[in-house]
């Protein structure tokens, strides 16, 4: 295998889509999959890939130095995807220390690991962090993320990774290890874990349920569709420049409210239901705590750079992605019941 690489959090929802096209493009690499099965784990996402020749599993967590210091040894790591993360704001603003623990702990944990395993010939191995747009803050004026924007986080989340960045950056400035960090703004797609807007939206109009619209629903995120992102960390990987920022993004801005009202539009067509009908479940309720107004990339160092640019239109992908929750309602009912962590030990035969 010309290379063997370590994709964490390959479980959840952005790692599923990068470990699959990664294992499906290149069969020439090993790909190995880490992931501590948290409740946003789900190996029911990779069943495409699970009897591929070059994939592998390892369920561990990158909280446990020893772990990652034996899967690397085991498997001659020669590269990382680290996109293992705690991911969603609300849960940080309860628990921010599972953040730290996972986010900024792990994540130097994994930054050893990979140093001591490469030490002397750091400079043929990458170290490639996935981070998001909410480190930079919120926009209130106007204005786009570009990769030179001060970092300003504002919620246990986005500090958790803005802290992970500056460690990945201070290890590629002071040990010389090879790096990249990329970007992104919000994903949605298939494999989404119906905890964040777009997947519970989609859940809950199917089940006739409230949509909990956060204030007056007039935040703003930049939406991209999942398998463009994944897309886009493939070639960051091969043809990003060492020690550089990549922002990914699909310049595609949508207040909260109008994508709830989108999604109950089309969800009435496809469900031969009266038009208005799911509109009547918005709810308004109390906002987020420190609620982020608006985020936009600018994704043009990307694209002019490294000729990525995104595949689909938002009209597009957002049919897809209600399509495949449609079809997949025994994935969504798995997720929504918690069966789905019983997956790993009918896989593997251990708890
Ligand atoms: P997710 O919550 O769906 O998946 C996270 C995965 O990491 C899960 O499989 C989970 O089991 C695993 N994990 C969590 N803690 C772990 C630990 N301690 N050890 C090992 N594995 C652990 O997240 P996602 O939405 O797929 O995001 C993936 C990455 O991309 C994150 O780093 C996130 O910050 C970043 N990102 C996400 C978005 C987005 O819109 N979802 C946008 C930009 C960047
Ligand atoms: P989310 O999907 O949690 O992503 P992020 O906070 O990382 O951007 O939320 C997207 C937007 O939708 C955000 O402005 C918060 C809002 N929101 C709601 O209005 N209702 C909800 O039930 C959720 C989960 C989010």
């Amino acid at each position: 295998m010309s290379k063997s690489i370590l994709i964490t959090g390959g479980a959840g929802f952005i790692g599923s889509h990068v470990v699959q096209l990664f294992v499906e493009k290149y069969p020439e690499y090993q790909i190995v999959n880490l992931d501590a099965l948290t409740y946003a784990g789900n190996l029911e996402n990779l069943k495409s890939v699970e009897g591929a020749a070059n994939y592998i599993f390892e369920k561990a967590d990158i909280q446990d130095a020893d772990a990652l210091d034996s899967i690397f040894a085991k498997h001659n790591i020669t590269d990382v995807i680290h996109l293992a993360a705690e991911s969603h704001v609300d849960r940080s603003i309860s628990d921010p220390m599972a953040f730290v623990k996972t986010n900024v702990f792990g994540t130097v944990n994994l930054l050893n690991s990979a140093k001591k395993a490469w030490a002397g010939e750091l400079e043929n191995h990458l170290f490639y962090h996935v981070s998001t747009d909410e480190v930079y803050g919120s926009l209130h004026d106007g204005g786009f993320f570009l990769e030179t924007t001060p970092y300003d986080p504002q919620s246990p989340y986005s500090a958790s990774k803005a802290a992970s960045d500056h460690f990945v950056r201070a290890y590629a400035n002071t040990y010389k290890m090879k790096t990249v960090v990329s970007n992104c703004s919000n994903n949605y797609g298939p494999n989404h874990f119906p905890e964040k807007l777009i997947p519970l939206c989609i859940n809950n109009i199917k089940n006739s349920k409230p949509l909990p619209v956060y204030g007056k629903g007039e935040n703003v995120r930049d939406w991209l569709f999942v398998k463009d992102h994944a897309r886009a960390i493939d070639t960051v990987f091969h043809k990003g420049k060492a020690g550089e920022t990549y922002n990914i993004g699909g310049f595609n801005e949508w207040k909260n409210i109008d994508i709830v009202k989108l999604l109950c539009k089309k969800m009435d067509e496809k469900l031969g239901r009266e038009p208005g009908t799911s509109e009547k479940l918005i709810t308004y309720v109390t906002d987020r705590a420190g609620h982020d107004l608006r985020y936009a990339i600018d994704a043009t160092k990307i694209q002019k750079e490294l000729g990525w640019e995104p595949s689909l239109q938002f009209d597009e992908g957002i049919e897809i992605t209600i399509d495949w929750y449609l079809a997949n309602e025994e994935w969504l009912d798995h997720v929504t019941s918690g069966s789905y962590q019983e997956y790993y030990s009918e896989l593997y035969g251990k708890g």
